[in-house]
C-alpha cells in the first residue's frame, strides 16, 4: 500500500543544472562548491528536495547524458567526495537529493564500449546494438529509424559492424535484454542510495527496450523502440532495489502522448512518479489547460501515483519565452515560428503559472531559474551553441541553459570570476537574486511566498480537489477546507467568488477584480 504521506507526493523538487548553477572555480563553468556556496538560496526558497542533473565523468557530448562512469564525478564538477560532503549538506538544510541516472545508453569513452569497439569479439560488444549493415557491402544503415535528435540511429566502426545510438553517436544504446546491463544498473542504484541519496530521475525511461527484428517504424504497427512492454519488468526490479531502502523515490521522464500507457509506469510495484509533459507542452488557454488537469489526475489516480507538475526544464523552452509568444504550445521546432515574443505578457503569465502549479495535487518541479523568470536567451551567437540537437534539428537547448544569474549589474552575474560558458543577456540586471531579494513585486518574491504559503497549508498537501464553476477563460478550484486558487486567462477582469480573503496574487487585483493573465489564491469558507 502506498504511503499517502511519503515525501514525494507533494514534494517542491528544483532541478540543478550543474554547468549553469554557479561557478566556485572561475572556468566559467558551474560546480559542487557553486552549489554548496549557494544551498541557502535553495533553502530559502523552501525547495524540499533538488534533482541534480549529470554529475558524472563524461566527454560531454551531450552535456553530461553522455556517462562514462556512472560512479564518479566529472573533475570539471568536482569529486565524489564533495557530492558526498553536498548531499550532508543538502540534508542538513532540510534538501533531499535526487541525482539523474541514465539507463538508455552511456557515453561511447565508457570502459565497456571502448573494449566493444576495440574487438569484434569482445564480450562487452553483446551489451550493445552492434549489427551488419544492409546492402551487398554492409555499407548501408541498418534499419532507417530517425534518432530523437533528428539523423540516423546508426554509426559504422572501423571494423565495418554499425551500433544502434537512439541520440549522438556517442551515446551508444545499452542491450537491455543482456542480464549485465541489468545487474549494473542496480549497482549503480545501491551505489548511490548507500551515499543517501533519496531519489533517482530516470532518463528517457521508455526508451530501454528494442525490437530485436529491428521493424521499420509503421504508423499503426507497434513502435521498435519506444515504450516496449519489457521495460516494466527493470522498473519491477528497480522498485525492489529502492524499497530495500526508507523513502526513496524513482521518478521517470517518460515523454507518452497516450496517458494510459503512461500510467503503466506508475503501477504500485513501479516508479513512483514521472514528470507530465501534458502540462508542460499545453498551451495558455483555460479550456485546454482544464482537460490537461483533469486528464492529468485521471490518469494518476487509476494508479494510486501522485501527478506531477513541471513548466519548464533543461531540454525546453523556457516558459517566460513560450508564454509570451503567439504559439504557447511546446515543441521543439516553436522557436523556428518567427513569432515576436512578449516578455512581460510571458512574465505576467509565468507569475500566474506558477501559482497554478504550486496549488494542483502532486509534485511541482522548478527549473533553476525559473524562480528569478529568466527568459530563453535566443541571441546566442552558432559558434557558442554547444548542444548537439542544433546541428541535427536545427533547435538549440542552449537557450535554456544559460548560467544563473546571481548579483551585480553585468554579466557573469555573480555565476563566476569569468565569462561563462554561455552568454547570459545583459538584460538580466533586474532578474539577479540579488535584485529581486527584498522587492515584494518580484517573480523571486512571488517564489519565495508561495512555496512557504504551500508548506503551511494543509489543503494543498492531501488529494482534495474540486473545480469550481466553469466560467470561461477561467479556471478555479479548491483544495482542503477552504483554499481556492483561481486563474483568469481569458482577456477580461473577472469577479472574484464571494467571502473570500486573497492570500497571494499573481499581479495587482483591479479593484477586488481578477485581471487577464492573473491567479489569486484565496481563503473562502465552506458553506
Ligand atoms: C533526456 C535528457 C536530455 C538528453 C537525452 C539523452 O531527454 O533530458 O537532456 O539529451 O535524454 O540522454
Amino acid at each position: 500500500m502506498a504511503d499517502p504521506t511519503a515525501w514525494w507526493r507533494d514534494a517542491v523538487i528544483y532541478q540543478v543544472y550543474p554547468r549553469s548553477f554557479a561557478d566556485s572555480d572561475g572556468d566559467g563553468i558551474g560546480d559542487l562548491g557553486g552549489i554548496r556556496a549557494h544551498l541557502q538560496h535553495l533553502a530559502g526558497l523552501g525547495v524540499d528536495a533538488i534533482w541534480m542533473s549529470p554529475w558524472y565523468p563524461s566527454p560531454m557530448a551531450d552535456a553530461g547524458y553522455d556517462v562514462a562512469d556512472f560512479r564518479d564525478i566529472d573533475p570539471v564538477f568536482g569529486t565524489l567526495a564533495e557530492a558526498e560532503a553536498l548531499i550532508r549538506d543538502a540534508h542538513a538544510a532540510g534538501i533531499r537529493m535526487i541525482v539523474d541516472i541514465v539507463p538508455n545508453h552511456i557515453s561511447s569513452a565508457h570502459a565497456w564500449f571502448q573494449k566493444a569497439l576495440a574487438d569484434p569479439d569482445a564480450p562487452e560488444r553483446e551489451l550493445f546494438w552492434f549489427r551488419p549493415g544492409r546492402g551487398p557491402e554492409g555499407d548501408q544503415l541498418p534499419t532507417d529509424w530517425v534518432g530523437e535528435f533528428g539523423g540516423s540511429t546508426w554509426t559504422r566502426t572501423p571494423d565495418g559492424a554499425w551500433y544502434l545510438h537512439l541520440f549522438t553517436p556517442q551515446q551508444p544504446d545499452l542491450n537491455w535484454d543482456h542480464p549485465a546491463v541489468r545487474a549494473e544498473f542496480e549497482d549503480i542504484l545501491r551505489f548511490w542510495f548507500d551515499r543517501g541519496v533519496d531519489g533517482i530521475r530516470i532518463d528517457s525511461a521508455a526508451l530501454l527496450f528494442k525490437d530485436r527484428d529491428l521493424p521499420a517504424v509503421v504508423e499503426g504497427r507497434p513502435h521498435p523502440f519506444h515504450d516496449l512492454d519489457e521495460v516494466h519488468d527493470v522498473y519491477r526490479a528497480w522498485r525492489r532495489v529502492a524499497d530495500e531502502y526508507p523513502d526513496r523515490a524513482l521518478i521517470g521522464e517518460v515523454w507518452m502522448p497516450e496517458v494510459e500507457r503512461f500510467a503503466n509506469y506508475l503501477r504500485p510495484d513501479e516508479l513512483h512518479a514521472a514528470f507530465n509533459f501534458d502540462f508542460l507542452g499545453c498551451a495558455w488557454d483555460a479550456t485546454l489547460m482544464r482537460e490537461c488537469v483533469d486528464r492529468t489526475l485521471d490518469a494518476h489516480r487509476t494508479v494510486g501515483a501522485p501527478a506531477t507538475w513541471v513548466l519548464s526544464n533543461h531540454d525546453v523552452t523556457r516558459h517566460v519565452t513560450r508564454y509570451g509568444r503567439g504559439t504557447t504550445t511546446f515543441s521543439f521546432e516553436n522557436n523556428l515560428d518567427g513569432t515576436p515574443v512578449d516578455l512581460e505578457l510571458g512574465t505576467r503569465r509565468a507569475r500566474a503559472a506558477a501559482l497554478l502549479s504550486l496549488s494542483l495535487p502532486g509534485a511541482t518541479y522548478l527549473y533553476q531559474g525559473e524562480e528569478l523568470g529568466l527568459w530563453e536567451n535566443e541571441n546566442i551567437p552558432v559558434e557558442r551553441m554547444q548542444d548537439p540537437m542544433y546541428a541535427r534539428r536545427g533547435h538549440s537547448r542552449d537557450g535554456c541553459r544559460v548560467p544563473l544569474p546571481w548579483s551585480g549589474d553585468e554579466p557573469p552575474f555573480g555565476f563566476s570570476a569569468t565569462e561563462p560558458w554561455l552568454p547570459q543577456p545583459a538584460e538580466w540586471k533586474d532578474r539577479t537574486v540579488q535584485a529581486q531579494t527584498g522587492d515584494r513585486n518580484s517573480m523571486l518574491e512571488l517564489y519565495r511566498s508561495a512555496i512557504g504559503l504551500r508548506r503551511g497549508e494543509s489543503g494543498l498537501h492531501t488529494p482534495d480537489f474540486a473545480w469550481l464553476g466553469d466560467d470561461a477563460g477561467v479556471l478555479s478550484y479548491r483544495r482542503g477546507l477552504d483554499f481556492a486558487c483561481v486563474l483568469n486567462m481569458s482577456p477580461e477582469a473577472v469577479a472574484l467568488p464571494d467571502r473570500h480573503t486573497v492570500q497571494l496574487a499573481s499581479s495587482p487585483l483591479d479593484g477586488g477584480r481578477l485581471p487577464p493573465d492573473t491567479a489569486v489564491w484565496l481563503r473562502i469558507p465552506r458553506t
